[in-house]
Protein backbone atom coordinates (compact mmCIF):
# COMPACT_ATOMS: atom_id res chain seq x y z
CA UNK A 1 0.00 0.00 0.00
CA UNK A 2 1.34 3.48 -1.12
CA UNK A 3 2.12 6.41 1.30
CA UNK A 4 2.08 9.76 -0.16
CA UNK A 5 2.93 12.47 1.61
CA UNK A 6 2.71 15.78 -0.60
CA UNK A 7 3.97 19.54 0.61
CA UNK A 8 2.89 18.74 3.82
CA UNK A 9 2.90 21.61 6.32
CA UNK A 10 2.17 21.23 10.40
CA UNK A 11 1.92 23.92 13.00
CA UNK A 12 0.89 22.66 16.84
CA UNK A 13 -1.51 24.84 18.18
CA UNK A 14 1.50 26.66 20.63
CA UNK A 15 2.26 28.10 17.17
CA UNK A 16 5.70 25.43 16.43
CA UNK A 17 5.74 25.24 12.74
CA UNK A 18 7.02 21.23 13.19
CA UNK A 19 6.41 20.47 9.47
CA UNK A 20 7.47 22.67 6.44
CA UNK A 21 6.77 21.42 3.37
CA UNK A 22 7.49 17.45 3.30
CA UNK A 23 7.36 15.63 0.01
CA UNK A 24 7.73 11.70 0.43
CA UNK A 25 6.68 8.64 -1.33
CA UNK A 26 6.74 5.11 0.39
CA UNK A 27 6.13 2.16 -1.95
CA UNK A 28 4.35 -0.73 -0.83
CA UNK A 29 6.44 -3.16 0.84
CA UNK A 30 9.70 -1.00 1.12
CA UNK A 31 11.49 -0.17 4.61
CA UNK A 32 12.36 3.49 5.53
CA UNK A 33 14.45 4.60 8.21
CA UNK A 34 13.98 8.01 9.30
CA UNK A 35 17.05 9.79 11.27
CA UNK A 36 17.45 13.74 12.22
CA UNK A 37 18.39 15.63 15.46
CA UNK A 38 15.89 15.79 18.30
CA UNK A 39 12.86 17.85 17.45
CA UNK A 40 13.92 17.84 13.48
CA UNK A 41 10.07 16.68 13.22
CA UNK A 42 10.03 12.82 12.98
CA UNK A 43 7.45 11.52 15.42
CA UNK A 44 5.17 14.56 14.38
CA UNK A 45 5.38 13.21 11.10
CA UNK A 46 5.14 9.39 11.51
CA UNK A 47 1.95 10.96 13.40
CA UNK A 48 0.02 12.17 10.24
CA UNK A 49 0.26 7.78 8.73
CA UNK A 50 -2.38 6.97 11.42
CA UNK A 51 -4.83 10.33 11.60
CA UNK A 52 -3.68 11.08 14.92
CA UNK A 53 -2.35 14.41 13.19
CA UNK A 54 -4.13 16.15 10.56
CA UNK A 55 -1.96 18.46 7.85
CA UNK A 56 -2.12 22.17 8.57
CA UNK A 57 -1.65 22.30 4.79
CA UNK A 58 -0.92 19.97 2.10
CA UNK A 59 -2.22 16.15 2.45
CA UNK A 60 -1.22 12.81 3.19
CA UNK A 61 -2.95 9.58 1.71
CA UNK A 62 -2.47 5.73 2.96
CA UNK A 63 -3.77 3.56 -0.34
CA UNK A 64 -6.47 5.66 -1.64
CA UNK A 65 -7.71 7.26 1.40
CA UNK A 66 -7.01 10.75 2.50
CA UNK A 67 -5.92 11.10 6.16
CA UNK A 68 -8.00 14.27 5.97
CA UNK A 69 -11.08 11.90 5.09
CA UNK A 70 -10.72 8.89 6.87
CA UNK A 71 -10.77 8.71 10.51
CA UNK A 72 -8.04 7.11 13.06
CA UNK A 73 -10.22 4.06 13.33
CA UNK A 74 -10.74 3.09 9.85
CA UNK A 75 -6.92 4.15 9.53
CA UNK A 76 -5.84 2.31 11.90
CA UNK A 77 -6.93 -0.96 9.96
CA UNK A 78 -4.02 0.15 7.37
CA UNK A 79 -1.18 1.64 9.51
CA UNK A 80 0.02 0.50 13.40
CA UNK A 81 1.63 2.75 15.05
CA UNK A 82 4.41 1.74 17.87
CA UNK A 83 4.49 4.87 20.21
CA UNK A 84 8.07 6.31 21.22
CA UNK A 85 7.08 5.77 24.82
CA UNK A 86 5.42 2.64 25.25
CA UNK A 87 4.03 4.15 28.72
CA UNK A 88 1.49 6.67 26.53
CA UNK A 89 0.26 3.36 24.41
CA UNK A 90 -0.49 0.71 26.71
CA UNK A 91 -3.12 0.35 29.01
CA UNK A 92 -4.39 -3.22 29.98
CA UNK A 93 -3.50 -5.07 32.93
CA UNK A 94 -2.13 -8.13 31.23
CA UNK A 95 0.61 -8.26 28.04
CA UNK A 96 -2.43 -10.57 26.25
CA UNK A 97 -5.29 -8.35 26.73
CA UNK A 98 -2.92 -5.48 25.57
CA UNK A 99 -2.19 -7.42 22.30
CA UNK A 100 -5.56 -8.47 21.89
CA UNK A 101 -7.03 -4.90 21.89
CA UNK A 102 -5.61 -3.72 18.60
CA UNK A 103 -6.63 -7.03 16.38
CA UNK A 104 -10.48 -6.93 18.42
CA UNK A 105 -11.26 -3.56 17.60
CA UNK A 106 -10.70 -4.17 13.67
CA UNK A 107 -12.98 -6.73 13.62
CA UNK A 108 -10.89 -9.75 13.08
CA UNK A 109 -13.12 -13.50 14.37
CA UNK A 110 -12.24 -14.87 17.40
CA UNK A 111 -9.72 -17.41 15.33
CA UNK A 112 -7.94 -14.79 13.41
CA UNK A 113 -7.66 -12.99 17.09
CA UNK A 114 -6.31 -15.86 18.74
CA UNK A 115 -3.80 -16.70 16.01
CA UNK A 116 -2.56 -13.09 15.62
CA UNK A 117 -2.05 -12.50 19.41
CA UNK A 118 -0.51 -15.73 19.35
CA UNK A 119 1.78 -15.30 16.70
CA UNK A 120 2.64 -11.81 18.16
CA UNK A 121 3.42 -12.62 21.60
CA UNK A 122 6.11 -15.52 20.31
CA UNK A 123 7.35 -13.03 18.14
CA UNK A 124 8.62 -11.25 20.89
CA UNK A 125 9.43 -14.12 23.32
CA UNK A 126 6.73 -12.63 25.14
CA UNK A 127 4.55 -15.58 25.52
CA UNK A 128 5.74 -16.89 29.16
CA UNK A 129 4.97 -12.84 30.23
CA UNK A 130 1.25 -13.09 28.92
CA UNK A 131 -0.13 -13.18 32.27
CA UNK A 132 2.10 -10.32 33.73
CA UNK A 133 0.90 -6.86 33.56
CA UNK A 134 2.90 -4.86 31.09
CA UNK A 135 3.88 -2.30 34.32
CA UNK A 136 5.91 -4.80 36.15
CA UNK A 137 7.76 -5.42 33.19
CA UNK A 138 11.07 -3.40 32.52
CA UNK A 139 11.00 -0.51 29.90
CA UNK A 140 12.92 -2.74 27.58
CA UNK A 141 10.23 -5.50 27.64
CA UNK A 142 7.67 -2.92 27.64
CA UNK A 143 8.45 -1.54 24.31
CA UNK A 144 8.23 -5.37 23.66
CA UNK A 145 4.72 -5.60 24.40
CA UNK A 146 3.61 -2.48 22.50
CA UNK A 147 5.19 -3.77 19.36
CA UNK A 148 3.21 -6.91 19.85
CA UNK A 149 0.24 -4.98 20.33
CA UNK A 150 0.67 -3.54 16.77
CA UNK A 151 1.87 -6.86 15.14
CA UNK A 152 -1.45 -8.73 15.94
CA UNK A 153 -3.01 -5.72 13.92
CA UNK A 154 -1.71 -7.76 10.84
CA UNK A 155 -1.52 -3.66 9.08
CA UNK A 156 0.45 -3.44 5.65
CA UNK A 157 2.33 -0.45 7.32
CA UNK A 158 4.11 -0.90 10.66
CA UNK A 159 5.89 2.07 12.11
CA UNK A 160 8.30 2.06 14.45
CA UNK A 161 9.33 5.10 16.75
CA UNK A 162 12.90 4.67 18.19
CA UNK A 163 12.22 1.58 18.54
CA UNK A 164 15.79 0.44 19.98
CA UNK A 165 16.11 3.45 22.63
CA UNK A 166 16.48 1.59 25.80
CA UNK A 167 17.01 -1.89 23.79
CA UNK A 168 20.24 -3.82 25.45
CA UNK A 169 22.03 -5.48 22.43
CA UNK A 170 20.20 -8.98 22.18
CA UNK A 171 16.88 -6.67 22.09
CA UNK A 172 18.61 -4.47 18.89
CA UNK A 173 19.79 -7.97 17.27
CA UNK A 174 16.40 -9.69 17.73
CA UNK A 175 14.97 -6.26 16.46
CA UNK A 176 16.90 -6.78 13.43
CA UNK A 177 15.26 -10.24 12.96
CA UNK A 178 12.01 -9.08 13.32
CA UNK A 179 12.40 -6.41 10.38
CA UNK A 180 14.20 -8.61 8.19
CA UNK A 181 10.52 -11.18 8.84
CA UNK A 182 8.55 -8.29 8.39
CA UNK A 183 10.58 -7.71 4.88
CA UNK A 184 9.84 -11.21 3.97
CA UNK A 185 5.94 -10.49 4.51
CA UNK A 186 5.98 -7.78 2.31
CA UNK A 187 5.41 -5.10 4.92
CA UNK A 188 6.17 -1.72 4.97
CA UNK A 189 8.22 -0.55 7.70
CA UNK A 190 9.24 3.25 8.59
CA UNK A 191 11.08 3.13 11.16
CA UNK A 192 12.84 6.49 13.50
CA UNK A 193 15.74 6.12 14.90
CA UNK A 194 18.81 7.38 16.69
CA UNK A 195 21.07 4.55 16.40
CA UNK A 196 22.50 4.57 12.86
CA UNK A 197 24.58 1.39 12.98
CA UNK A 198 21.25 0.12 13.07
CA UNK A 199 19.81 1.99 10.59
CA UNK A 200 22.97 1.57 8.33
CA UNK A 201 22.69 -2.42 9.05
CA UNK A 202 19.03 -3.07 8.51
CA UNK A 203 17.44 -0.17 5.92
CA UNK A 204 17.77 0.37 2.28
CA UNK A 205 16.56 3.93 2.04
CA UNK A 206 17.11 6.26 4.56
CA UNK A 207 15.37 9.47 5.11
CA UNK A 208 17.55 12.50 6.87
CA UNK A 209 14.83 14.95 8.39
CA UNK A 210 16.01 18.37 9.83
CA UNK A 211 14.01 21.37 10.87
CA UNK A 212 10.61 20.16 9.57
CA UNK A 213 11.88 19.55 6.22
CA UNK A 214 13.31 16.08 4.47
CA UNK A 215 17.22 17.22 4.05
CA UNK A 216 18.52 13.75 2.21
CA UNK A 217 16.49 10.54 0.93
CA UNK A 218 18.03 7.50 -0.72
CA UNK A 219 19.85 4.68 0.03
CA UNK A 220 22.69 4.53 2.94
CA UNK A 221 25.90 4.41 0.33
CA UNK A 222 24.21 8.23 -1.44
CA UNK A 223 23.00 9.74 2.19
CA UNK A 224 26.27 8.86 4.51
CA UNK A 225 27.95 10.21 1.45
CA UNK A 226 26.90 13.92 2.67
CA UNK A 227 28.66 14.13 5.88
CA UNK A 228 28.33 18.31 5.58
CA UNK A 229 24.34 18.26 5.93
CA UNK A 230 24.26 15.09 8.03
CA UNK A 231 25.89 17.44 10.36
CA UNK A 232 23.66 20.13 10.29
CA UNK A 233 21.16 18.17 11.44
CA UNK A 234 23.58 16.35 13.96
CA UNK A 235 23.58 12.43 12.77
CA UNK A 236 27.25 11.15 12.60
CA UNK A 237 27.68 8.63 9.91
CA UNK A 238 27.93 4.93 10.80
CA UNK A 239 31.91 4.40 12.79
CA UNK A 240 32.31 2.10 9.63
CA UNK A 241 31.92 5.06 7.30
CA UNK A 242 34.16 7.11 9.66
CA UNK A 243 36.41 4.28 9.18
CA UNK A 244 37.06 3.79 5.96
CA UNK A 245 36.91 7.32 4.95
CA UNK A 246 39.84 7.69 7.39
CA UNK A 247 41.43 4.66 5.66
CA UNK A 248 40.52 6.08 2.14
CA UNK A 249 39.07 3.01 0.95
CA UNK A 250 37.59 5.25 -1.91
CA UNK A 251 33.81 4.26 -0.92
CA UNK A 252 30.90 4.71 1.13
CA UNK A 253 30.67 1.27 2.58
CA UNK A 254 28.70 1.10 6.32
CA UNK A 255 28.32 -2.64 7.02
CA UNK A 256 30.66 -5.12 8.33
CA UNK A 257 30.26 -6.89 4.98
CA UNK A 258 30.68 -3.80 2.66
CA UNK A 259 33.87 -2.54 5.01
CA UNK A 260 35.74 -5.87 4.50
CA UNK A 261 34.96 -6.38 1.07
CA UNK A 262 36.17 -3.06 0.36
CA UNK A 263 39.48 -3.58 2.88
CA UNK A 264 40.50 -6.57 0.88
CA UNK A 265 39.74 -5.00 -2.54
CA UNK A 266 42.54 -1.76 -1.77
CA UNK A 267 44.64 -4.64 0.25
CA UNK A 268 44.73 -7.01 -2.81
CA UNK A 269 47.89 -7.66 -4.68
CA UNK A 270 48.26 -5.97 -8.16
CA UNK A 271 47.94 -9.06 -10.12
CA UNK A 272 51.24 -9.81 -12.11
CA UNK A 273 52.00 -8.92 -15.80
CA UNK A 274 52.08 -11.86 -17.92
CA UNK A 275 55.41 -11.76 -19.99
CA UNK A 276 54.84 -11.57 -23.53
CA UNK A 277 55.97 -15.16 -24.77
CA UNK A 278 59.38 -14.50 -26.70
CA UNK A 279 59.00 -15.66 -30.13
CA UNK A 280 61.89 -17.38 -31.94
N1 LIG B 1 2.48 18.28 21.45
C1 LIG B 1 3.27 19.28 21.04
N2 LIG B 1 2.93 20.57 21.22
C2 LIG B 1 3.74 21.57 20.80
N3 LIG B 1 4.91 21.37 20.17
C3 LIG B 1 5.31 20.11 19.97
C4 LIG B 1 4.51 18.99 20.39
N4 LIG B 1 5.16 17.86 20.04
C5 LIG B 1 6.30 18.26 19.45
N5 LIG B 1 6.39 19.61 19.40
C6 LIG B 1 7.47 20.39 18.80
O1 LIG B 1 7.48 20.12 17.41
C7 LIG B 1 8.81 19.98 16.93
C8 LIG B 1 9.01 18.60 16.34
O2 LIG B 1 8.88 17.64 17.37
P1 LIG B 1 8.91 16.08 17.11
O3 LIG B 1 8.52 15.43 18.39
O4 LIG B 1 8.11 15.77 15.91
O5 LIG B 1 10.44 15.85 16.80
P2 LIG B 1 11.28 14.49 16.71
O6 LIG B 1 12.11 14.60 15.49
O7 LIG B 1 10.40 13.32 16.85
O8 LIG B 1 12.25 14.63 17.99
P3 LIG B 1 12.84 13.49 18.98
O9 LIG B 1 14.03 12.93 18.26
O10 LIG B 1 13.25 14.28 20.18
O11 LIG B 1 11.77 12.50 19.26
C9 LIG B 1 9.71 20.30 18.12
O12 LIG B 1 10.04 21.65 18.10
C10 LIG B 1 8.82 19.98 19.31
O13 LIG B 1 9.21 20.75 20.42
MG1 LIG C 1 10.25 11.77 18.19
Amino acid sequence: MQIHIDNLHFTYPSGVQALQGVSLTIEPGEQVAIVGQNGAGKTTLVRHLNGLLLPSSGSVRVGDWLTRDSSVAKLAARVGYVFQNPDDQLFKGNVRDEVKFGPTNLGFTPEQIEAQVDEALTRLELSEKAAVNPYDLTPTWRKRVAIAAILAMDTPIIILDEPTTGQDHHSVQHLAGLIQHLRQQGKTVIAISHDIDFVAENFDRIVVMGQGRVLLDGPAETVFAEEEILNSTYVQPPQLARLAGRLDLGQVVYTVDGFLAAYRQRNAPVSPVTPPISGG
